[in-house]
């Protein structure tokens, strides 16, 4: 009988970019506290990695990144206020941001040195364990959610999976990029990984997204890789040294990305979440409806 794989119980977010792409907003407050309509990045991330069972949330964090761990805290001072107003609805809202399970760790990376370096920060707490990682600023939308998908995959096969998504042959040189060979239907057994590379010498157009499920040896890798791309030390790479002693999956996710952290893919997440918002979508799609006839 096959053995079941150790369920994934923590994931990292690495949020100690300098978000450079959104500068001036970048300057003082993290890119993950952008609200899409009304939520920050990171929860909208952070509620994904809850979905697929998650109960252990490991932020990596820099400067400027204070108003994440205030963000998920208890807010004493916001509460009594709403109270005070009756406001019992908005009170409610914010003291169940999220299940009472979940579990919030902070660590600093205290240079930005990069992905890979951020996600090995998470190490002494991750320990010998599978884990997630995700990137707040790819949104993806997904039903089941995105990570739910990866997790069953990860559980089926007890090997590291990366999302993955086709994208134009014009735009590798943005991502990680998979050489695979196919193993079943949105499946592939990963051959070759390489960092942002040219149209032309792009092995193929299959990129990988901000989600990751990694088993432990990722750490020995990481700690081993030289920095590669824009002198920062690349998760990429260290994926690429992992190949070469484990299987690594490329699994194409059902579900839309948002790259929200480019200003184009931030303002398509906030109109296509707009026009779906409870509150204000029928008033916002009626909104965009005279901006066509202008
Ligand atoms: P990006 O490549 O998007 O970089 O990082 P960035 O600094 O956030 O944004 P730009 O390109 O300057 O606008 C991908 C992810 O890795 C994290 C970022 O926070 C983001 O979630 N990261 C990157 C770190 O946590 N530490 C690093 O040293 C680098």
């Amino acid at each position: 009988m096959k053995t079941r794989s150790k369920a994934v119980t923590k994931a990292v977010f690495p949020v100690a970019g300098l978000g450079t792409r959104f500068l001036p907003a970048t300057k003082a407050s993290p890119k993950e506290m952008m609200p899409i309509v009304d939520k920050p990045l990171i929860q909208y991330a952070v509620e994904e990695a809850a979905a697929a069972g998650i109960t252990d949330m490991v932020f990596v964090t820099g400067r400027t990144k204070r108003a994440i761990e205030d963000h998920f805290d208890k807010a004493y001072e916001l509460e009594t206020e709403l109270a005070l107003k009756r406001k019992s609805e908005m009170l409610e809202f914010v003291q169940n941001l999220l299940p009472r399970n979940i579990n919030c760790v902070y660590i600093r990376q205290a240079e930005a040195l990069g992905l890979g370096h951020a996600v090995l920060c998470a190490k002494p707490v991750i320990g010998d364990e599978p884990f997630a990682v995700l990137l707040a600023d790819d949104l993806l939308d997904g039903d089941p959610p995105v990570m739910k998908q990866m997790t069953d995959i990860y559980e089926a096969h007890g090997c590291s999976v990366l999302g993955a998504l086709d994208v134009p042959r014009e735009e590798t040189a943005s991502y990680g990029i998979v050489k695979g060979r196919a193993v079943a239907e949105r499946l592939e057994k990963v051959e070759a990984i390489v960092e942002k590379p040219k149209p032309d010498a792009a092995p193929s157009t299959q990129a990988v997204v901000g989600r990751y499920i990694l088993t432990p040896r990722i750490f020995r890798h990481l700690e081993s890789v030289k920095p590669g791309s824009g002198g920062e030390i690349q998760l990429t790479d260290g994926i690429a040294s992992l190949l070469g002693e484990e299987q690594v999956l490329a699994y194409r996710y059902i579900g839309k990305r948002f790259d929200c952290g480019s200003k184009l893919g931030y303002l398509e997440a906030t109109v296509d979440f707009g026009r779906r918002h409870p509150e204000v979508g029928v008033a916002f799609s009626n909104y965009l409806k005279t901006l066509d006839q202008a």
